[in-house]
Order: structure tokens, then C-alpha cells, then sequence
């Protein structure tokens, strides 16, 4: 099956290609549209993005399985990723990972149709440890006290992935 971006998309990577002297910088922000535009990154999107920026698909692809935040398969449509590196372990981020893990009954790795449930690295949150990242939404300084009220507000509220400024 072949995809197509759509137009606003096809605007968004024009305007980002024009910023750069070559088409390669832009491969993060088209492969955020693509997954936002599709849901997650199939072999089909990862080629639309390299037929896009005239890059090859090895390449793509190497973008695409580097970077967390790229997802391969299908998810939930917010994916709650829960940082539990040096600072946010300290500080309990594996406590708020078990909470989250408990309430929406997910295993990390684990989707269901409206969440996906990721435990992170660094997520550039330290000094608010721990730090949880939902789209382009930070919780900070999160106990497992306010995990379920934070999982109502994005039930409500969804925070898709793939905004791109
Ligand atoms: S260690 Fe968790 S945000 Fe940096």
C-alpha cells in the first residue's frame, strides 16, 4: 500500500526544506509528521519520507529505529513515556512507573487502544525529577499519588505524538 502525506504535511516539510541547503536535517520532523499522519512508522512510511527528501530508505529507516520516540508498530494514542534514569529513579521514578503500569493494566512496552506505555530514558527533565513526557506535554515532579489524576486529564485530552513546530 502506498501512503501519501497530506497537504498540510507535504506545506510543513516544503517550508522546513527550504531552511536547510539539502533535504537530510529534515528527516526527523517529516518522520514526527509521518507517525502523527499515520500512526506509527510502517515500511510504507518510512519509504514515503525517503521518496519525500530523496534520501535512501537505509537511511530512514536508521533514523527511525535510533530515536525512542519513533514507533514501529502500532500504539495508543497518547503514549506515556516514564523516565526512570538516574536522577527520576532517584527521586521514584520506578514508583510512578508501577503506578502507571497497575492503573492502566500495561506492561511497559504494552499499548492499549488509548494509551501506549513506555519506560524512558532521559527525558531532559531532571531538575523536575521524576518526569514523565506525554506528546509535547511534560508532567514534572510526579508522584504515584497523581498518576491517575494525570491519566484522567489525558483521557480527556489526548497527547498525540508528532507535533512538529
Ligand atoms: S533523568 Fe529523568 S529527566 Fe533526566
Amino acid at each position: 500500500m502506498s501512503l501519501e502525506f497530506s497537504a498540510e504535511s507535504k506545506k510543513k516539510i516544503a517550508a522546513l526544506c527550504e531552511r536547510y541547503p539539502t533535504k537530510r536535517p529534515v528527516v526527523l520532523a517529516a518522520l514526527h509528521l509521518a507517525q502523527k499522519e499515520f500512526g506509527h512508522l510502517s515500511d510504507d512510511a518510512l519509504r514515503l519520507v525517503g521518496t519525500t527528501l530523496d534520501l535512501p530508505y537505509a537511511h530512514v529507516y536508521g533514523v527511525a529505529t535510533f530515536y525512542t520516540m519513533f514507533r514501529r508498530e502500532p500504539g495508543g494514542r497518547t503514549t506515556i513515556r516514564v523516565c526512570t534514569n538516574i536522577s527520576c529513579m532517584l527521586r521514584g521514578g520506578y514508583e510512578v512507573l508501577d503506578e502507571f503500569s497497575a492503573k492502566l493494566k500495561l506492561a511497559p512496552g504494552e499499548s492499549s487502544k488509548s494509551f501506549s506505555l513506555v519506560e524512558e530514558e532521559c527525558i531532559a527533565a531532571c531538575a523536575n525529577a521524576p518526569a514523565v513526557l506525554c506528546g509535547t506535554k511534560y508532567f514534572l515532579d510526579v508522584t504515584p499519588a497523581q498518576v491517575a489524576a494525570i491519566i484522567a486529564e489525558l483521557e480527556r485530552e489526548p497527547r498525540p505524538e508528532g507535533e512538529v513546530a
